[in-house]
């Protein structure tokens, strides 16, 4: 099977010939990208070294075994893993045999994007004590019930969606440990099930009303929650990603249903036997209520979350936050498919410490979409009702009646204003001190529609397999300008090309940087490639951190078998490192033998002897330094 997308010339990249290209435009500043970025070298002169901490790190070798791998001076705690109680709530069973009230108590599957909430002590952030937000993004249903897909009924669906959505725990350092406070009233799980609101132009649109929901306006649950984000004010962003997978379509999907993946057999979650609200045929709106960002302040364990419909509907992955000049907040978001394109949202008002009910700026802005040419140089899009492109216009004549129907079929409308397609947008980090903005781009693989692993993936053409990271630089370095200029900060792979030298690494997905200003990056090779072919250089999934201004990168911490790394944090002080491992032990079909839940991996009861054990779990780990010393620095 041949790959035929049409991908932009600009990101059309690492076929080999086009690999060369690409490095030799890099390193002699050639016109491929000769774009008006600020080199590293320069980007050193500018904000000074990172933090010091990254030129005592030895680097790790890659690793294969089933365990996490770091390095002497740090430990490593087990601080919150799939079925531990949130609160006073019951432990989960090794044999998952825990029905789904118990599960809707307990951390869920599938750890993903997480943040750290610190509270405030007379006036100072405590670095010891916060509330710990954990998106849980999706189940393996063959380990979720103890025996698996077998006489799958109303109860396994229940338990299925309870085990999705988003921790928030209390969590508080006593001397050298982490432990999650129990019982906590800030504790709370949110679920597939849990009522939220909408705000935004599609709040009240007719695509937007149900049966389900007798026609009202109350969302029931978020799902596949993916990366995150942080507001100015301090809440947390929740990203809907691949919710097309729950719902399953007609025979005759609409040309809207298509484009964002939903047919006749994209239901694998299997929801819609027993819950009518993901048959389509019975409820066709319902999947007009997924695929957003949603908004949760940790602090207000009885708000509602609240989807922001003025930022898109797509796969989010995240939604990376920061200001522009003038105060209006800026939101930096992925969608996260094969030639998917990358947007921004920018708000109306401006943001002010102290201003009363700040969320209100996320649902009233310009949603734009990026546009990258060959030379360095990209264009913010806006998707604005009655805006008028060469491919089209966003008006009734092109079936966008208002602004709202523009936002709940956004692909469609960054189709037609001519976005340029991208190597699956993962997360997005803004540098803390330049406001540059860096995006993992981690393949661009085909898959099958099922999630599995298709022929193609599995003898992959010379395509862009190992992923890369780019940079951009908004235009006055103001995040709300309209205009950027790129570059590649690297090519993954087993030899790194671009601005960084070091650990080989592929698939880079997670991307974070610490208050320092280093560069953390956690993998995602594919559970059907990992430690073969090709991929055999890199080992199990890992997390890996770069100094920018020496443009290094060293491997930090390798995962167990078969995991990906995804999601971290820190204590405001630096102190601990908090980092998800998500998915050990995932079968390629992402479906497990209930029978032989530990065949891949046991972990993380192999090595943290209080786990429970019986089937790998997904698990929020808290790093620290052996001498007491911050980590971060
Ligand atoms: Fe949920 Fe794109 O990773
Ligand atoms: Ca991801
Ligand atoms: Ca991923």
């Amino acid at each position: 099977m041949s790959i035929q997308p049409t991908p932009s010339p600009a990101l059309d990249l690492p076929t080999p010939q086009r690999r060369r290209l690409l490095t030799a435009g890099l390193f002699a500043g050639g016109s491929l990208l000769a774009g008006s970025s600020v080199p590293l070298a320069a980007l050193a002169a500018e904000v000074g070294r990172a933090g010091g901490f990254f030129a005592q790190l030895d680097s790790l070798p890659p690793g294969s075994a089933d365990e996490v791998s770091i390095g002497d001076a740090y430990q490593v705690q087990l601080l919150f893993a799939w079925g531990d109680p949130i609160s006073d709530g019951p432990q989960g069973r090794a044999d998952a045999s825990d029905d789904a009230a118990a599960q809707a108590q307990q951390a869920g599957m599938h750890h993903d994007g997480m943040h750290f909430f610190p509270f405030t002590k007379t006036g100072q952030r405590d670095p010891t004590h916060g509330l710990l937000c954990v998106n849980h993004e999706y189940t393996d249903d063959g380990l979720l019930h103890r025996d698996g897909l077998l006489n799958w009924s109303a109860d396994k669906v229940a338990k299925s969606k309870a085990a999705h959505g988003v921790s928030v725990i209390e969590i508080r350092r006593d001397g050298t440990r982490w432990q999650v406070v129990r019982p906590s009233p800030w504790a709370r799980r949110i679920t597939a099930d849990t009522p939220c609101q909408l705000s935004g132009p599609a709040r009240a649109h007719p695509a937007m009303l149900t049966a389900a929901d007798r026609w009202g306006q109350t969302v029931h649950g978020t799902l596949n929650n993916c990366a995150m984000g942080v507001t100015p004010w301090g809440t947390y962003l929740t990203c809907e990603e691949n919710f097309n997978t729950y719902f399953k379509g007609s025979q005759t999907p609409q040309r809207s249903q298509q484009r964002y993946g939903i047919h006749a057999q994209s239901g694998r979650y299997r929801w819609h036997e027993f819950d009518p609200r993901f048959d389509l045929e019975q409820h066709p709106n319902e999947a007009n209520r997924f695929g957003w960002v949603v908004e949760i302040d940790p602090f207000k364990p009885a708000a509602a979350p609240i989807k922001h419909t003025a930022l898109g509907r797509f796969k989010h992955e995240g939604a990376t936050c920061t200001l522009a000049a003038d105060g209006r907040v800026v939101v930096y978001m992925g969608d996260d498919e094969r030639f998917e394109y990358i947007y921004k949202f920018v708000s109306h008002g401006r943001y002010l410490p102290g201003m009363d009910n700040p969320g209100q700026l996320l649902t009233d802005g310009t949603l734009y979409v990026a546009r990258f040419d060959r030379q360095g140089k990209g264009e913010w899009l806006a998707l604005r009702y009655g805006e008028k492109y060469a491919k089209g216009a966003l008006t009734a004549d092109y079936g966008f009646a208002n602004q709202g129907d523009v936002v709940i079929r956004c692909r469609e409308a960054a189709d037609l204003a001519g976005a340029t397609p991208m190597d699956r947008p993962e997360w997005i980090a803004v540098h803390p001190q330049t406001g540059e903005a860096f995006v993992t781009l981690t393949n661009n693989s085909q898959r099958s529609q099922d999630g599995k692993p298709s022929a193609d993936e599995a003898n992959p053409r010379p395509n862009n397999r190992f992923g890369h990271i780019i940079r951009w630089r908004e235009q006055r370095q103001d995040a709300a300008a309209n205009r950027f200029t790129w570059q590649v900060l690297s090519l993954a792979g087993e030899t790194l090309h671009g601005e960084l030298d070091g650990d080989a690494f592929a698939n880079p997905d997670g991307l974070w940087f610490d208050p320092q200003g280093h560069l953390w990056i956690q993998t995602d090779i594919s559970s059907s490639s990992l430690n073969k072919g090709a991929f055999t250089p890199f080992g199990n999934n890992q997390m890996l951190v770069a100094d920018l201004a020496q443009g290094r990168v060293h491997r930090f911490l390798s995962g167990p078998r078969h995991c990906e790394l995804t999601g971290i944090s820190s204590s405001p002080d630096g102190h601990t490192l908090f980092v998800n491992i998500q998915h050990p032990g995932e079968s390629p079909s992402e479906r497990s033998d209930p029978t032989q839940p530990t065949a891949i991996s046991a972990w993380p009861a192999n090595q943290f002897p209080d786990a429970v054990g019986g089937r790998p779990r997904s698990a929020t780990l808290a790093i620290t330094r052996r001498d007491g010393q911050p980590l971060i620095f």
